[in-house]
Protein backbone atom coordinates (compact mmCIF):
# COMPACT_ATOMS: atom_id res chain seq x y z
CA UNK A 1 0.00 0.00 0.00
CA UNK A 2 0.90 3.35 -0.44
CA UNK A 3 1.43 5.24 2.96
CA UNK A 4 2.42 8.42 4.27
CA UNK A 5 4.34 8.94 7.96
CA UNK A 6 4.14 12.32 9.28
CA UNK A 7 7.05 12.66 12.11
CA UNK A 8 10.26 10.71 11.88
CA UNK A 9 10.86 10.80 15.68
CA UNK A 10 10.65 6.83 17.82
CA UNK A 11 7.19 6.91 16.64
CA UNK A 12 7.41 7.69 13.13
CA UNK A 13 10.34 6.55 11.85
CA UNK A 14 9.89 2.85 13.34
CA UNK A 15 6.59 2.83 12.29
CA UNK A 16 7.68 3.61 8.53
CA UNK A 17 10.30 1.24 8.93
CA UNK A 18 8.39 -1.58 9.74
CA UNK A 19 5.85 -0.67 7.69
CA UNK A 20 8.60 -1.15 4.81
CA UNK A 21 9.93 -4.12 6.08
CA UNK A 22 6.33 -5.38 5.64
CA UNK A 23 6.32 -4.25 1.70
CA UNK A 24 4.58 -1.00 2.19
CA UNK A 25 5.93 2.48 0.13
CA UNK A 26 5.87 4.69 2.66
CA UNK A 27 7.34 7.91 2.34
CA UNK A 28 8.40 9.55 5.89
CA UNK A 29 7.57 13.54 6.56
CA UNK A 30 9.03 15.54 8.42
CA UNK A 31 10.05 19.34 8.45
CA UNK A 32 13.23 19.09 10.06
CA UNK A 33 15.61 19.49 6.88
CA UNK A 34 18.92 18.68 8.77
CA UNK A 35 17.25 15.38 10.11
CA UNK A 36 15.60 14.54 6.44
CA UNK A 37 19.03 15.18 5.14
CA UNK A 38 20.80 12.39 7.46
CA UNK A 39 17.57 10.16 6.85
CA UNK A 40 18.05 10.03 2.98
CA UNK A 41 22.18 9.24 3.40
CA UNK A 42 21.31 6.30 5.38
CA UNK A 43 21.60 7.03 8.95
CA UNK A 44 18.95 7.41 11.97
CA UNK A 45 18.66 10.32 14.06
CA UNK A 46 18.16 8.16 16.77
CA UNK A 47 19.90 5.70 18.45
CA UNK A 48 17.63 2.50 17.82
CA UNK A 49 19.12 -1.40 18.04
CA UNK A 50 17.63 -2.25 13.75
CA UNK A 51 16.51 0.55 12.76
CA UNK A 52 19.51 1.71 10.36
CA UNK A 53 19.78 -2.26 9.12
CA UNK A 54 16.48 -2.27 7.91
CA UNK A 55 16.26 1.52 6.63
CA UNK A 56 19.24 0.47 4.34
CA UNK A 57 17.54 -3.14 3.75
CA UNK A 58 14.35 -1.39 2.42
CA UNK A 59 15.48 1.97 0.81
CA UNK A 60 13.77 1.60 -2.34
CA UNK A 61 10.55 1.43 -0.74
CA UNK A 62 11.31 4.17 1.88
CA UNK A 63 11.42 7.81 0.95
CA UNK A 64 12.16 10.97 3.18
CA UNK A 65 10.96 14.57 2.72
CA UNK A 66 9.49 17.31 3.72
CA UNK A 67 7.75 17.90 0.58
CA UNK A 68 4.09 17.15 2.66
CA UNK A 69 2.19 18.10 0.16
CA UNK A 70 3.74 15.54 -2.14
CA UNK A 71 3.67 12.52 -0.02
CA UNK A 72 0.23 13.47 1.09
CA UNK A 73 -1.37 13.80 -1.98
CA UNK A 74 -2.24 10.15 -3.31
CA UNK A 75 -1.41 7.65 -0.04
CA UNK A 76 -4.27 5.66 0.58
CA UNK A 77 -3.38 5.39 4.35
CA UNK A 78 -1.51 8.23 6.30
CA UNK A 79 0.01 7.54 10.09
CA UNK A 80 0.39 10.73 12.51
CA UNK A 81 3.53 10.33 14.52
CA UNK A 82 4.56 13.70 15.56
CA UNK A 83 5.35 14.46 19.44
CA UNK A 84 2.89 14.92 21.89
CA UNK A 85 5.18 16.89 24.82
CA UNK A 86 4.57 17.75 27.88
CA UNK A 87 3.18 21.43 28.40
CA UNK A 88 3.96 23.17 32.03
CA UNK A 89 0.18 22.36 33.63
CA UNK A 90 1.16 18.80 32.83
CA UNK A 91 -1.38 18.12 30.15
CA UNK A 92 -0.18 17.15 26.45
CA UNK A 93 0.69 19.80 23.89
CA UNK A 94 -0.99 18.99 20.38
CA UNK A 95 0.23 21.47 18.17
CA UNK A 96 2.40 19.36 16.14
CA UNK A 97 -0.78 16.78 15.67
CA UNK A 98 -3.05 19.22 14.38
CA UNK A 99 -0.72 20.73 12.45
CA UNK A 100 0.07 17.70 10.71
CA UNK A 101 -3.95 17.57 10.17
CA UNK A 102 -4.14 20.67 8.84
CA UNK A 103 -1.50 19.88 6.28
CA UNK A 104 -3.14 16.47 5.56
CA UNK A 105 -6.40 18.36 4.52
CA UNK A 106 -4.60 20.32 2.48
CA UNK A 107 -2.84 18.13 0.75
CA UNK A 108 -4.93 15.11 -0.24
CA UNK A 109 -6.34 14.40 -3.16
CA UNK A 110 -7.62 11.07 -2.83
CA UNK A 111 -9.70 9.45 -0.57
CA UNK A 112 -7.56 8.30 2.72
CA UNK A 113 -7.55 7.13 6.43
CA UNK A 114 -5.67 9.18 8.54
CA UNK A 115 -4.42 7.07 11.47
CA UNK A 116 -3.19 8.92 14.74
CA UNK A 117 -0.24 6.99 15.90
CA UNK A 118 0.93 9.68 18.63
CA UNK A 119 -0.64 9.28 22.13
CA UNK A 120 -2.97 11.99 22.36
CA UNK A 121 -5.89 12.38 25.01
CA UNK A 122 -9.09 10.84 24.96
CA UNK A 123 -10.77 12.88 22.09
CA UNK A 124 -8.29 14.08 20.47
CA UNK A 125 -9.31 11.68 17.30
CA UNK A 126 -12.24 13.76 17.12
CA UNK A 127 -10.71 16.96 16.71
CA UNK A 128 -8.11 15.98 14.01
CA UNK A 129 -11.32 14.71 12.09
CA UNK A 130 -13.36 18.18 12.37
CA UNK A 131 -10.10 20.03 11.02
CA UNK A 132 -9.78 17.47 8.45
CA UNK A 133 -13.80 18.55 7.30
CA UNK A 134 -13.10 22.18 8.18
CA UNK A 135 -9.56 22.13 6.26
CA UNK A 136 -9.63 19.68 3.18
CA UNK A 137 -9.39 21.39 -0.12
CA UNK A 138 -10.17 18.68 -2.25
CA UNK A 139 -13.44 16.43 -2.50
CA UNK A 140 -12.40 13.99 -0.82
CA UNK A 141 -13.56 11.66 1.90
CA UNK A 142 -10.74 11.51 5.02
CA UNK A 143 -11.84 9.27 8.03
CA UNK A 144 -9.59 9.04 10.92
CA UNK A 145 -8.77 6.26 12.70
CA UNK A 146 -6.77 5.45 16.84
CA UNK A 147 -3.74 2.81 16.36
CA UNK A 148 -1.98 3.73 19.58
CA UNK A 149 1.91 2.20 19.74
CA UNK A 150 3.47 -0.09 22.36
CA UNK A 151 7.11 0.49 21.32
CA UNK A 152 10.09 1.00 24.48
CA UNK A 153 13.02 2.72 23.13
CA UNK A 154 15.66 0.12 22.73
CA UNK A 155 13.39 -3.09 21.66
CA UNK A 156 11.12 -0.34 19.41
CA UNK A 157 11.83 -2.95 16.11
CA UNK A 158 11.15 -5.83 17.41
CA UNK A 159 7.94 -4.57 20.01
CA UNK A 160 6.90 -2.97 16.50
CA UNK A 161 7.48 -6.25 14.11
CA UNK A 162 6.12 -8.61 16.91
CA UNK A 163 3.75 -6.18 18.83
CA UNK A 164 2.22 -7.81 21.98
CA UNK A 165 -1.24 -6.38 20.03
CA UNK A 166 -2.29 -4.16 17.32
CA UNK A 167 -5.23 -2.14 18.83
CA UNK A 168 -7.41 -0.22 15.42
CA UNK A 169 -9.77 2.41 16.91
CA UNK A 170 -12.21 2.50 14.23
CA UNK A 171 -15.85 4.27 13.54
CA UNK A 172 -16.64 2.40 10.49
CA UNK A 173 -16.23 -0.71 8.70
CA UNK A 174 -14.37 0.75 5.59
CA UNK A 175 -11.76 2.00 8.22
CA UNK A 176 -11.49 -1.44 10.15
CA UNK A 177 -10.95 -3.20 6.83
CA UNK A 178 -8.35 -0.42 5.68
CA UNK A 179 -6.15 -0.80 8.98
CA UNK A 180 -6.62 -4.78 8.55
CA UNK A 181 -4.65 -4.50 5.46
CA UNK A 182 -1.91 -2.47 6.41
CA UNK A 183 -1.28 -4.82 9.31
CA UNK A 184 -1.85 -8.47 7.27
CA UNK A 185 1.64 -9.06 7.24
CA UNK A 186 2.24 -9.30 10.93
CA UNK A 187 0.96 -12.01 13.47
CA UNK A 188 -0.22 -9.71 16.22
CA UNK A 189 -3.37 -10.12 17.90
CA UNK A 190 -5.67 -7.89 16.59
CA UNK A 191 -8.61 -5.51 18.94
CA UNK A 192 -10.68 -3.33 17.23
CA UNK A 193 -12.64 -0.95 19.35
CA UNK A 194 -14.38 2.46 18.83
CA UNK A 195 -11.32 5.48 18.91
CA UNK A 196 -11.91 6.92 22.05
CA UNK A 197 -11.27 3.18 23.27
CA UNK A 198 -8.02 3.03 21.98
CA UNK A 199 -7.00 6.55 23.31
CA UNK A 200 -7.55 5.61 26.49
CA UNK A 201 -5.72 1.72 26.60
CA UNK A 202 -2.48 3.67 25.40
CA UNK A 203 -2.66 5.93 28.24
CA UNK A 204 -4.25 3.17 30.41
CA UNK A 205 -1.42 0.64 29.37
CA UNK A 206 1.31 3.19 30.27
CA UNK A 207 0.01 4.81 33.19
CA UNK A 208 -0.78 1.22 34.76
CA UNK A 209 3.40 0.00 34.04
CA UNK A 210 4.49 3.38 36.13
CA UNK A 211 2.08 2.16 39.10
CA UNK A 212 3.62 -0.64 39.09
CA UNK A 213 6.74 0.54 39.41
CA UNK A 214 6.54 3.00 41.80
CA UNK A 215 4.30 0.30 43.76
CA UNK A 216 7.56 -1.90 43.92
CA UNK A 217 9.72 0.80 44.70
CA UNK A 218 7.29 1.76 47.62
CA UNK A 219 7.61 -1.49 48.86
CA UNK A 220 11.70 -1.62 48.27
CA UNK A 221 11.59 1.30 50.44
CA UNK A 222 9.76 -0.60 52.92
CA UNK A 223 11.80 -3.53 52.84
CA UNK A 224 15.17 -1.23 53.52
CA UNK A 225 13.16 -0.69 56.95
CA UNK A 226 11.67 -4.21 57.72
CA UNK A 227 15.04 -5.92 56.91
CA UNK A 228 13.69 -7.63 53.36
CA UNK A 229 15.13 -7.92 50.11
CA UNK A 230 12.69 -6.59 47.16
CA UNK A 231 14.49 -8.64 44.57
CA UNK A 232 13.35 -11.89 46.66
CA UNK A 233 9.98 -10.70 47.07
CA UNK A 234 9.74 -9.64 43.60
CA UNK A 235 10.70 -13.14 42.59
CA UNK A 236 7.76 -14.11 45.03
CA UNK A 237 5.29 -11.61 43.25
CA UNK A 238 5.99 -12.77 39.82
CA UNK A 239 5.39 -16.14 40.19
CA UNK A 240 1.81 -15.36 40.27
CA UNK A 241 0.57 -14.80 36.72
CA UNK A 242 -2.43 -12.53 37.79
CA UNK A 243 0.99 -10.11 38.93
CA UNK A 244 3.45 -11.36 36.17
CA UNK A 245 7.23 -11.35 36.42
CA UNK A 246 8.21 -8.11 34.50
CA UNK A 247 8.13 -4.50 35.62
CA UNK A 248 8.81 -5.37 38.79
CA UNK A 249 12.44 -3.91 39.07
CA UNK A 250 13.09 -1.51 41.91
CA UNK A 251 15.17 1.35 41.34
CA UNK A 252 15.62 5.09 41.20
CA UNK A 253 12.80 5.85 39.38
CA UNK A 254 10.60 5.69 35.91
CA UNK A 255 12.14 8.18 33.26
CA UNK A 256 11.99 8.37 29.58
CA UNK A 257 9.71 10.41 27.38
CA UNK A 258 6.17 8.13 28.15
CA UNK A 259 5.53 7.68 31.76
CA UNK A 260 6.36 10.75 33.64
CA UNK A 261 4.65 12.40 30.37
CA UNK A 262 1.65 9.92 29.89
CA UNK A 263 0.97 9.58 34.40
CA UNK A 264 0.70 13.48 34.01
CA UNK A 265 -1.33 13.93 30.88
CA UNK A 266 -4.30 11.37 32.31
CA UNK A 267 -4.59 13.13 35.68
CA UNK A 268 -5.17 16.21 33.89
CA UNK A 269 -7.25 15.28 31.90
CA UNK A 270 -9.43 13.81 35.15
CA UNK A 271 -9.05 16.59 36.78
CA UNK A 272 -10.07 18.34 33.95
CA UNK A 273 -13.45 16.24 34.11
CA UNK A 274 -13.67 17.12 37.37
CA UNK A 275 -12.72 13.53 38.35
CA UNK A 276 -9.03 12.92 41.23
CA UNK A 277 -7.22 10.04 39.61
CA UNK A 278 -5.67 9.03 42.82
CA UNK A 279 -3.42 6.02 42.26
CA UNK A 280 -2.24 7.69 39.06
CA UNK A 281 -0.92 11.00 41.14
CA UNK A 282 0.19 8.93 43.67
CA UNK A 283 2.22 7.13 41.28
CA UNK A 284 3.86 10.63 40.36
CA UNK A 285 4.40 11.37 43.81
CA UNK A 286 6.27 8.49 44.48
CA UNK A 287 8.74 8.45 41.32
CA UNK A 288 9.23 12.79 41.68
CA UNK A 289 10.62 11.49 45.58
CA UNK A 290 12.60 8.02 44.25
CA UNK A 291 14.84 10.30 41.79
CA UNK A 292 16.43 12.21 44.84
CA UNK A 293 16.93 8.55 47.42
CA UNK A 294 20.57 7.99 46.71
CA UNK A 295 21.15 11.32 47.30
CA UNK A 296 19.56 11.13 50.90
CA UNK A 297 21.37 7.78 51.32
CA UNK A 298 25.06 9.86 50.08
CA UNK A 299 24.54 12.39 52.97
CA UNK A 300 24.67 9.57 55.05
CA UNK A 301 28.38 9.67 54.67
CA UNK A 302 28.99 12.68 53.12
CA UNK A 303 27.47 16.03 55.32
CA UNK A 304 28.42 17.82 52.07
CA UNK A 305 29.71 17.02 48.64
CA UNK A 306 31.54 20.56 48.25
CA UNK A 307 35.05 19.29 47.12
CA UNK A 308 34.31 15.57 46.15
CA UNK A 309 34.94 13.79 43.59
CA UNK A 310 32.10 12.19 42.41
CA UNK A 311 31.49 8.87 39.56
CA UNK A 312 28.07 8.82 37.87
CA UNK A 313 28.03 5.68 35.93
CA UNK A 314 24.75 5.99 33.27
CA UNK A 315 23.55 9.49 32.40
CA UNK A 316 20.31 8.24 29.99
CA UNK A 317 17.01 7.07 31.43
CA UNK A 318 17.70 3.91 31.00
CA UNK A 319 20.06 0.76 29.02
CA UNK A 320 20.21 0.36 25.03
CA UNK A 321 19.18 4.33 24.31
CA UNK A 322 20.89 7.42 24.15
CA UNK A 323 17.87 9.32 25.34
CA UNK A 324 18.27 11.73 28.58
CA UNK A 325 14.14 12.68 28.79
CA UNK A 326 13.41 12.67 32.54
CA UNK A 327 16.61 10.58 33.84
CA UNK A 328 17.65 10.93 37.20
CA UNK A 329 21.19 11.67 36.02
CA UNK A 330 19.43 15.25 35.25
CA UNK A 331 17.87 15.35 38.79
CA UNK A 332 20.90 14.92 40.66
CA UNK A 333 24.02 15.93 38.80
CA UNK A 334 23.29 19.79 39.12
CA UNK A 335 21.98 19.23 43.23
CA UNK A 336 26.12 17.54 42.85
CA UNK A 337 27.59 20.47 40.86
CA UNK A 338 25.17 23.16 42.87
CA UNK A 339 27.01 22.14 45.99
CA UNK A 340 30.40 22.21 44.52
CA UNK A 341 30.78 18.03 43.57
CA UNK A 342 33.53 17.51 40.97
CA UNK A 343 31.73 15.12 38.38
CA UNK A 344 33.53 12.09 36.53
CA UNK A 345 30.35 10.49 34.21
CA UNK A 346 30.47 7.67 32.01
CA UNK A 347 27.75 6.73 29.48
CA UNK A 348 27.62 4.10 26.90
CA UNK A 349 26.09 6.36 24.65
CA UNK A 350 24.57 9.27 26.31
CA UNK A 351 27.41 11.60 26.67
CA UNK A 352 26.50 13.70 23.93
CA UNK A 353 22.98 14.35 24.65
CA UNK A 354 23.91 15.17 27.86
CA UNK A 355 26.41 17.95 26.92
CA UNK A 356 23.92 19.33 24.62
CA UNK A 357 21.18 19.46 28.00
CA UNK A 358 23.41 20.52 30.52
CA UNK A 359 24.78 23.27 27.99
CA UNK A 360 21.52 24.84 28.75
CA UNK A 361 21.41 24.55 32.60
CA UNK A 362 22.17 26.70 34.64
CA UNK A 363 25.06 24.87 36.40
CA UNK A 364 28.90 24.49 36.93
CA UNK A 365 29.71 22.19 33.39
CA UNK A 366 33.51 22.88 34.40
CA UNK A 367 33.16 20.46 36.83
CA UNK A 368 31.94 17.63 34.73
CA UNK A 369 35.17 15.39 33.41
CA UNK A 370 33.79 12.69 30.56
CA UNK A 371 35.11 9.31 30.74
CA UNK A 372 35.35 6.77 27.76
CA UNK A 373 35.32 3.85 30.54
CA UNK A 374 33.27 3.04 33.68
CA UNK A 375 36.90 2.39 35.34
CA UNK A 376 38.11 5.48 34.52
CA UNK A 377 35.35 7.69 35.83
CA UNK A 378 35.92 5.43 39.31
CA UNK A 379 39.28 6.19 40.04
CA UNK A 380 40.19 8.21 42.69
CA UNK A 381 36.54 9.39 43.34
CA UNK A 382 35.14 9.51 47.00
CA UNK A 383 31.69 8.46 46.17
CA UNK A 384 30.24 6.30 43.07
CA UNK A 385 26.87 6.79 41.91
CA UNK A 386 25.03 3.97 39.66
CA UNK A 387 22.15 5.64 37.63
CA UNK A 388 21.65 3.39 34.71
CA UNK A 389 22.11 -0.37 34.46
CA UNK A 390 24.11 -0.31 31.28
CA UNK A 391 25.58 -4.29 30.40
CA UNK A 392 29.46 -2.76 30.85
CA UNK A 393 28.16 -1.36 34.45
CA UNK A 394 26.78 -4.68 35.07
CA UNK A 395 30.30 -6.68 33.80
CA UNK A 396 32.61 -4.74 35.88
CA UNK A 397 35.42 -6.52 37.63
CA UNK A 398 34.66 -6.09 40.97
CA UNK A 399 38.20 -4.96 42.30
CA UNK A 400 37.94 -1.51 40.32
CA UNK A 401 35.49 -0.13 43.26
CA UNK A 402 39.17 -0.65 45.22
CA UNK A 403 40.34 2.06 42.95
CA UNK A 404 38.21 4.55 44.59
CA UNK A 405 39.70 7.38 46.73
CA UNK A 406 36.65 5.67 49.04
CA UNK A 407 34.91 3.04 48.10
CA UNK A 408 30.74 4.36 49.01
CA UNK A 409 29.29 2.87 46.07
CA UNK A 410 25.61 3.97 45.76
CA UNK A 411 23.91 2.01 42.75
CA UNK A 412 20.20 2.70 42.16
CA UNK A 413 19.15 -0.18 39.51
CA UNK A 414 20.82 -3.64 41.69
CA UNK A 415 23.31 -4.00 39.50
CA UNK A 416 25.11 -6.03 41.77
CA UNK A 417 25.04 -9.17 44.46
CA UNK A 418 24.94 -7.57 47.49
CA UNK A 419 26.80 -10.42 49.19
CA UNK A 420 30.05 -10.15 46.83
CA UNK A 421 30.36 -6.28 47.40
CA UNK A 422 30.10 -7.13 51.14
CA UNK A 423 33.15 -9.51 50.14
CA UNK A 424 34.85 -7.03 48.43
CA UNK A 425 34.77 -4.62 51.66
CA UNK A 426 33.16 -1.95 50.33
CA UNK A 427 30.20 0.32 50.81
CA UNK A 428 27.57 -0.94 48.86
CA UNK A 429 24.07 0.30 49.20
CA UNK A 430 21.61 -0.62 46.49
CA UNK A 431 17.49 0.03 46.61
CA UNK A 432 15.36 -2.05 48.67
CA UNK A 433 18.06 -4.81 49.80
C1 LIG B 1 7.31 2.78 27.59
C2 LIG B 1 6.46 1.49 27.51
O1 LIG B 1 7.19 0.41 28.06
C3 LIG B 1 6.06 1.19 26.08
O2 LIG B 1 5.18 0.07 26.05
C4 LIG B 1 5.35 2.39 25.46
O3 LIG B 1 4.98 2.18 24.13
C5 LIG B 1 6.30 3.59 25.53
O4 LIG B 1 6.61 3.84 26.93
C6 LIG B 1 5.64 4.77 24.90
O5 LIG B 1 4.58 5.20 25.36
O6 LIG B 1 6.10 5.24 23.85
P1 LIG B 1 9.92 3.36 27.33
O7 LIG B 1 9.59 4.67 27.96
O8 LIG B 1 10.74 3.35 26.09
O9 LIG B 1 8.56 2.54 26.97
O10 LIG B 1 10.74 2.50 28.37
P2 LIG B 1 10.45 1.38 29.48
O11 LIG B 1 11.28 0.22 29.17
O12 LIG B 1 9.02 1.17 29.68
O13 LIG B 1 11.09 2.07 30.77
C7 LIG B 1 10.57 3.28 31.32
C8 LIG B 1 11.24 3.59 32.64
O14 LIG B 1 10.83 2.66 33.62
C9 LIG B 1 12.78 3.51 32.60
O15 LIG B 1 13.32 4.60 33.28
C10 LIG B 1 13.09 2.20 33.32
O16 LIG B 1 14.35 2.24 33.96
C11 LIG B 1 11.96 2.16 34.33
N1 LIG B 1 11.66 0.78 34.80
C12 LIG B 1 11.18 -0.15 33.94
C13 LIG B 1 11.87 0.47 36.14
O17 LIG B 1 12.30 1.32 36.94
N2 LIG B 1 11.57 -0.79 36.55
C14 LIG B 1 11.08 -1.75 35.72
O18 LIG B 1 10.83 -2.88 36.20
C15 LIG B 1 10.89 -1.42 34.39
Amino acid sequence: MKIAVAGTGYVGLVTAVCLAHKGHTVTCVDLNETKIKMLQSGKSPIYEKDLEDLMQQHAERLTYTTDYQNAYKDAEVIFIGVGTPEKKDGSANLTYVYESAKQIAQSAEKNCIVVVKSTVPIGTNDKVEAILQKEKVHDVTLEVASNPEFLAQGTAVSDTLYASRIVLGVESEHAEAVLKEVYAGFESPILVTNRRSAEMIKYASNDFLALKISYVNEIANLCELVGADIQDVTAGMGLDPRIGNQFLNAGIGYGGSCFPKDTKALHWLANFHDYEIKTVKAAIEVNELQKIKLLKKARKYYESFDGLTVAVLGLTFKPDTDDLREAPSLVNVPILLDEGATIHAWDAVGVENFQKVMEKADCNTNNIVYYATPEEALNDADLCFIFTEWADVKALDLQVFQTMKKAIILDGRNCFETEKMKELGVIYESIGR
